[in-house]
């Protein structure tokens, strides 16, 4: 199944309602949730985030780290309604994501779960099937380069 314009439309809303609706510190606490969630499934996950502080997840260096990462989820969303555009900004996450030793394809499904458990406590009419047909699909094409 993909990610189909209602699903897109979906995505779009419940994103819209905590990205604009809320200010930036919220924004960075969703992203330090979901790493904690992650790191709780997967505690070797953790060595990849050395460069970043990850050791305390509230300190300046992570929750930069946080909002670049919620910052480039923020542009694939927008983008589901240009493919075009789309393909190519994911080539390009995918590449730096490539050359990140040790980040597996099995991480983007934990934290595809991560996400499925943190936006529900954030987002008041979540709709997991939806976000997860529209998230898959930019997690799969980040990980596949
Ligand atoms: C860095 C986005 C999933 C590991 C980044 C950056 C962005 C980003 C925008 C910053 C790139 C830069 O400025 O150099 C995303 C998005 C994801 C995702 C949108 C999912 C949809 C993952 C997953 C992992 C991962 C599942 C592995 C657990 C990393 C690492 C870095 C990084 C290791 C570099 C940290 C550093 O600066 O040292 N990500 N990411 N990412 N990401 Fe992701």
């Amino acid at each position: 199944q993909c990610c189909s314009t209602e699903d897109r439309q979906e995505m779009q809303a419940l994103w819209h309602e905590i990205w604009s609706a809320q200010f930036t510190g919220r924004r960075v606490q969703v992203a330090v949730s979901v790493f904690e969630d992650l790191f709780e499934r997967e505690p070797d996950a953790k060595n990849l985030f050395k460069r970043v502080n990850v050791d305390d997840l509230q300190s300046p260096e992570f929750k930069a780290h946080c909002i670049r990462v919620v910052n480039g989820l923020d542009t694939a969303i927008s983008l589901l309604d240009d493919p075009f555009v789309m393909l190519h900004q994911l080539e390009h996450l995918g590449k730096q994501h490539q050359t990140r030793e040790g980040v597996k394809k099995e991480h983007f499904a934990l934290m595809a779960r991560s996400y499925l458990k943190v936006m529900p406590q954030v987002s008041s009419c979540f709709n997991a099937d939806a976000w997860s047909r529209c998230f898959d699909g930019i997690a799969h094409k980040i990980s596949s380069y």
